[in-house]
């Protein structure tokens, strides 16, 4: 199999947790009828496609360390769904106000700004909702205190001190351009960016045992990795094609946006991207065990396009 293959399978695989776990709308009675709509807005955008990359961090790691799945998978679909919410309330007309995303109009503009904003709330409320079923599934103390402890990098890394702060800052600078220096993007980048990378890298590792010497070194690797994912998002931004991306580009320099390409050119991005990869991959060596294929992974995200 291919690397491409490989990549299909495991990107539907983990589209099909995140499946599983969302509540189908169809399948909902009695009164409850009354919430299908935010359901239904809930699913649009979730089920819309995506790369997947941060569910198949947690799958990778929890497998590279002899971890069950079935304990990684309430958390993989519960990080895609905070990641979701993120961008469907980072589409709004009070934010970066973008008409598409992953293919298809964005949520807001389908179901109305109320509706988008409720369904980012169902997400990340049910996303706590869906990673606590890892307790269900635990087998021993073990598991039970593992889950618990990926409980708390999820919503660490996902709220104010991680992403939420990030798009804190993120918002601030785009009012404040002239005060946003270098110090402040590299906030922006590791807080909205990042911090939901080393949840996927990190959370795997936990559930499956891993050493507390490699966590740590996973966590500085998603770092790495998730600056320079933020950057070639930023990249892609002045020189992507929207087909291929799904969502249109321009979209920072419509919103006068700060970037790392407007702050450092797109030539110096393009080199700190790979310098930052490469960084990470060096430290990804001397984790205590390898899985190839996630090495790919990191490689391939260098060159991306979409
Ligand atoms: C988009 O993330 C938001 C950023 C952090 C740059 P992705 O590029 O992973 O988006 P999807 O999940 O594939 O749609
Ligand atoms: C978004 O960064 C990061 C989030 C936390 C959603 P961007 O605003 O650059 O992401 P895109 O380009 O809209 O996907
Ligand atoms: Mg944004
Ligand atoms: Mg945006
Ligand atoms: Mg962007």
């Amino acid at each position: 199999m291919t690397f491409h293959e490989m990549m299909e399978q495991k990107t539907q695989a983990c589209s099909q947790v995140l499946d599983s776990f969302l509540p189908d709308p169809g399948q909902i009675s009695g009164s409850d009828r009354l919430a299908a709509t935010v359901m239904d807005a809930m699913r649009y955008s979730t089920m819309a496609g995506g790369k997947r990359l941060r569910p198949m961090f947690i799958m990778e790691t929890c497998a590279m360390y002899g971890g069950r799945q079935e304990l990684a998978e309430p958390f993989m679909a519960a990080l895609e769904m905070i990641h979701t919410y993120s961008l469907i309330h980072d589409d709004l007309p009070a934010m970066d106000n973008d008409d598409y995303r992953r293919g298809r109009k964005t949520t807001h503009i389908v179901y109305g700004e109320g509706m988008a904003i409720l369904a980012g709330d169902g997400l990340l409320n049910y996303a706590y909702e869906t990673a606590m079923q890892a307790f269900d599934r635990a087998e021993n103390a073990e598991e039970t205190a593992a889950v618990i402890r990926a409980l708390k990098v999820l919503g660490r890394n996902a709220g104010i001190f991680g992403m939420v702060g990030g798009q804190c800052a993120d918002l601030e600078a785009e009012a404040a351009p002239e005060r946003t220096d270098n110090e402040t993007l590299l906030y922006i980048h590791i807080h909205k960016t990042a911090c939901m990378i080393s949840s996927g890298f990190q959370i795997g590792a936990i559930l499956a045992g891993a050493p507390a010497e490699d966590i740590e070194k996973l966590g500085q690797i998603a770092e790495d990795i998730g600056v320079a994912f933020q950057i070639q998002d930023d990249i892609l931004d002045v020189t992507g094609d929207s087909e291929e991306l799904g969502k249109q580009v321009g979209s920072d320099a419509k919103d006068g946006k700060v970037t790392y390409v407007t702050m450092h050119g797109l030539k110096q991005a393009a080199a700190d991207v790979r310098t930052l990869s490469d960084r990470a991959l060096q430290l990804y060596d001397s984790l205590s065990v390898s899985n190839d294929f996630l090495r790919q992974v990191i490689e391939m995200l260098i060159t991306r396009s979409r």
